[in-house]
């Protein structure tokens, strides 16, 4: 059984909630799936272990927030070249964040990623649960 990572960087929850349903599709497709917040990760070493990474973050004034930012330092140093990878996040009409973080995760990581990031309004309209729980999915189709 893989192992899958869910990072989330959230102020109101919505990312979390997301975060939450895309590791039960990581569950139904018969993997284990952790989800914990930016501040959980305090090393490089917290991020080892992993067959599977999905970052997510909200979107702030055009940005995600700081907290995924250091985790994505963090993780330059963890060496997941190859690995499985994904990144989401909640937004209001822009929503930069979880396409930056994607970016980064091919670009600098080197991560073998799902074919795009996910971005939703919120996990409670137009689907967002099954999509995010989908999106869990494609990350274990990629272990
Ligand atoms: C002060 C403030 C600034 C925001 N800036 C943006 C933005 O630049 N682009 C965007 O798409 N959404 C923006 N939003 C909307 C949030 O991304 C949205 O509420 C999201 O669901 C929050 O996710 P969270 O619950 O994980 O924190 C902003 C919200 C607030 C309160």
């Amino acid at each position: 059984m893989a192992k899958v990572l869910v990072v989330c960087a959230t102020r109101a929850g919505q990312t979390q909630k997301i975060g939450e349903f895309i590791a039960e599709g990581v569950r139904m497709a018969g993997h284990e799936a952790r989800v914990v917040k930016t501040g959980e990760i305090k090393t490089e070493a917290d991020l080892e272990g992993y067959d599977g990474y999905v970052f997510g973050s909200a979107t702030y004034h055009g940005d995600m927030l700081q907290g995924m930012k250091q985790v994505l330092f963090l993780t330059e140093k963890a060496g997941l070249e190859g690995k499985a990878g994904g990144s989401f996040g909640a937004y209001g009409w822009s929503g930069e964040a979880p396409g930056r973080i994607f970016q980064t995760m091919v670009n600098i990581f080197r991560m073998n990623m799902v074919p795009s990031h996910l971005q939703l309004k919120s996990s409670s309209l137009g689907g967002g649960q099954k999509m995010a729980q989908d999106y869990g999915k494609s990350i274990a189709d990629k272990i």
